[in-house]
């Protein structure tokens, strides 16, 4: 990251919410209210750099990014690991204020729930298959404590979002009324466009009550003129209605003399569909979510609805909450700029194997203050690395083994669960979610120039890579990933 002269800033100034108090407009009071003031802005750190193969880069020639408007960030996509409130305050002194132009937001919804997902070994001698639950996260608050973590990150996000963008903030029963009044008080009530209902007909039945099948989106703008492409996100015209406009004029357009109603009135077929409206029918991809592997995982159909009505190609589409990374990685298809990040480890490396998929340009990823907990006893690596003269005809090369991985806490739980310690873990790439190498690493930043990422289920790493050895080789690291999330770098030189 590089600053001007004055070094590197250490607060980010929020100002006041801007949004006059209407006569019987209710406010918010909860214990500990704290008013808005300057942020601390704890260090960040670029630990990786993701790059989609030369080929994806050359034939796709970023565009999108030009004109990024931070000079502390590299042009192109921002995963930051961490907690969001110091995520966002980089930002603001990075040279984001104003200049994001949508924000979804999916925050914990204090459901009282803990989040979890299930855990499949990848095939090995042991077989693939189910070997447990992990904890995504805990989504149990107080509402003193929850209003006031939402209120400081809106109140950033209001500062970062640019004159004509969109906020859509997604919650539900629990807090959607809390919410109102905070999004009310941070982007006026004038500004609220819609409260959109996510309707998802799937799931569990209750006898107790009418079914809770629904989420809330409060989709406010940040002043009075905004994006909003009516025509991205029509409903198409069915045969049925198109067939209506049965009658043509003399420039080839067409109408319907008589409507629905019977009423003579002649209407002309000007769009290609119907305005969308604000109860929204996506269904829930369990299979999808499953293979993702992240419990909260909203469907891109939700998304691609979101991104494409308040957003146009190059916009800058920022996700805090970013979890599996739905939103970038929808932004990234339909050739958005995005920002994204999230304070669990595990979210950020789905998200990040995610966008390396659809990937067309580098991105990059930040870590700002720790993280979140580093495993008390980390995993551990064999690696072996190779000069060869020639492979295959082709010119040197290096040639990179995987001789060994272990994870303790795998092994801790198979322990734990009757009748599953009889799994055979002696090839640790059944652990294995990922592999990624960097053949010239600083130390610091990890360059990812090939990765190995099976997108089937159970396949398995293949464990022996070969990359192109044109000058000398210097200190090859290895990351690898696991399927529960644990993650080693571990460092090899050729030997000669
Ligand atoms: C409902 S999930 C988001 C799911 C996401 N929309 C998706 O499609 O995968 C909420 C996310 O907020 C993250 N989160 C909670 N507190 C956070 C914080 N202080 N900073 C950053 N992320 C946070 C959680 O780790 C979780 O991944």
């Amino acid at each position: 990251m590089s600053y001007d002269k004055s070094g590197p800033p250490t607060q980010s100034k929020i100002a006041n919410p801007k949004s006059k108090t209407r006569m019987g407009q209710a406010r918010l009071h909860w214990e500990g209210k704290r008013s808005p003031r300057p942020v601390a802005i704890p260090p960040a750190r670029h630990i990786e750099t993701y790059r989609p193969a030369q080929s994806t880069i050359q034939k796709h020639k970023p565009k999108t990014w030009a004109g990024w408007p931070a000079t502390a960030y590299p042009a192109g996509g921002l995963l930051f690991h961490g907690d969001n409130k110091a995520a966002l305050a980089h930002l603001l002194s990075g040279g984001f204020r104003g200049k994001v132009n949508l924000v979804y937001a999916d925050p914990p919804f204090a459901s009282g729930f803990e989040y979890t997902r299930k855990i499949e070994l990848r095939k090995g001698r042991g077989g693939a298959g189910v070997v447990g639950k992990q904890v995504q996260y805990n989504d149990t608050w107080d509402d003193d404590t929850y209003l006031q973590f939402m209120y400081e990150r809106l109140l950033l996000l209001h500062e970062l979002l640019a004159g004509e963008g969109s906020i859509y903030l997604h919650c539900d029963w629990r807090q959607s009324h809390h919410l109102r009044c905070l999004m009310d008080e941070v982007f006026g009530a004038e500004n609220l466009r819609n409260e959109i209902i996510w309707f998802y007909p799937r799931g569990g039945d209750g006898e107790r009550q009418f079914n809770r099948k629904h989420d809330t989106i409060l989709f406010y703008t940040k002043g009075d003129t905004w994006t909003f492409n009516y025509h991205d996100v029509l409903i198409p015209y069915t045969q049925k209605q198109l067939d209506r406009f049965d009658h043509e004029d003399e420039h080839g357009r067409f109408y319907w003399n008589v409507n629905p109603r019977g009423e003579r009135v002649k209407t002309y077929l000007r769009k290609k569909g119907i305005g969308e409206y604000d109860v929204w029918n996506i269904g829930i991809n369990a299979a999808q979510i499953r293979r993702v592997g992240y419990p909260t995982m909203k469907p891109e159909a939700l998304l691609e609805r979101i991104i494409r009505a308040s957003s146009n190609p190059g916009d800058i589409v920022l996700d805090c909450f970013a979890g599996s990374g739905t939103t970038a990685v929808v932004a990234q298809k339909l050739g958005r700029r995005w920002i994204a990040g999230d304070v669990n480890r595990r979210a950020i490396q789905i998200a990040a194997k995610r966008l390396y998929a659809v990937a067309r340009e580098p991105f990059t990823v930040w870590r700002v203050g720790n993280g979140d907990d580093e495993p008390r006893e980390p995993p551990t690596a064999k690696v072996s690395v190779e000069r060869l003269a020639s492979a295959n005809g082709h010119g040197p090369v290096v040639r990179i083994t995987l001789d060994e991985y272990a994870n303790p806490a795998i092994g801790a739980w198979l322990k734990q669960r009757s009748g599953e310690n009889s799994l055979d873990l002696s090839d640790g790439r059944c652990m294995i979610d990922s592999v990624m190498i960097d053949p010239a690493y600083d130390g610091h930043t990890f360059r990812v120039a090939l990765a190995d990422m099976p997108a089937k289920q159970h396949e398995a790493v293949r464990g022996v890579y070969e990359l192109p050895a044109a000058g000398e080789v210097g200190t090859v690291a290895v990351k690898i990933v696991d399927v529960l999330g644990g993650e080693v770098i571990v460092t090899a030189r050729p030997e000669v």
